[in-house]
């Protein structure tokens, strides 16, 4: 699988330093920063153990990670001195799916929770959907708690649509989970505007639209 990289253009780039952003595909050295995002955005997180185990051992499972290119080099400090911007955690998002023959099912999607609102997830979506797409998908599905506004509206906003709803799917509160699909993902003029979305993101997200106070 290709990774995504911020073209030298924007922000701190522009000035001669490494590109920003970088979506790459996660690395065991990864899980026990994953595992913290996690913790602290799912009610009920999976486990080191698990994402440690599709990492090792499910083929059809593809797991991302958005990191400062200061922890794509070094894959270490935690508290990285990253001199051509803002110290950022060394991850600031993550997300995978399952490719099950034509359909690309996402399993886990999350932003770093100091860096909300910062359209990381919506980048994370989009680089799930694209890379599913050189699976030769034809569909994209998802489950999302009927609670979740801030995901059902992220999918909703690229065209999920909402297909089924299965009753009392999750354990830890009986929450019923609505059933989500993108449909037609392998047309371009589904994909165009999406690929859009996501070459603008790469090229506009710098140090100024994630600066925070908040690393955990
Ligand atoms: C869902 C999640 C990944 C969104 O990430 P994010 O980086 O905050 O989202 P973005 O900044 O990219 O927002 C993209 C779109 O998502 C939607 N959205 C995100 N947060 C929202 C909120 N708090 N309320 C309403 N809509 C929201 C909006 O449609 C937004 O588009 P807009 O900015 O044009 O309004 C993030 O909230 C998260 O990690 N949640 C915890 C884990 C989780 O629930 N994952 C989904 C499991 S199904």
């Amino acid at each position: 699988m290709s990774e995504t990289h911020l073209p030298a253009a924007a922000g701190p780039a522009a000035a001669g330093a490494p590109p920003f952003l970088r979506i790459d595909a996660m690395r065991m050295s990864d899980v026990p920063i994953v595992g913290r995002i996690e913790l602290a955005a799912f009610t009920s997180p999976w486990s080191e153990a698990a994402y440690r185990h599709e990492l090792m051992a499910n083929p059809r499972s593809f797991y991302y990670v958005i990191r400062p290119p200061a922890e794509a080099e070094s894959g270490e400090a935690e508290e990285a001195d990253v001199s051509h911007g803002p110290v950022l955690p060394p991850i600031l998002g993550y997300g995978g799916y399952w490719l099950l023959g034509d359909e690309a099912h996402i399993v886990t999607i999350a932003s770093h929770p100091a860096y909300r609102r910062k359209a990381l997830g919506e980048l994370l979506l989009l680089h799930l959907i694209g890379m599913a797409r050189e699976g030769q998908v034809e569909s994209v599905t998802l489950e999302v708690r009927v609670g979740n506004t801030p995901a059902r509206s992220l999918y909703a906003k690229w065209g999920f649509v909402e297909v089924g709803l299965r009753k009392r799917y999750y354990r830890d509160n009986g929450e019923d989970a609505l059933l989500m699909t993108l449909f037609r993902v392998n047309e371009d003029q589904v994909w165009a505007p999406m690929a859009q979305r996501l070459a603008h993101l790469l090229a506009q997200l710098d140090a100024a639209h994630l600066d925070a106070e908040t690393h955990f």
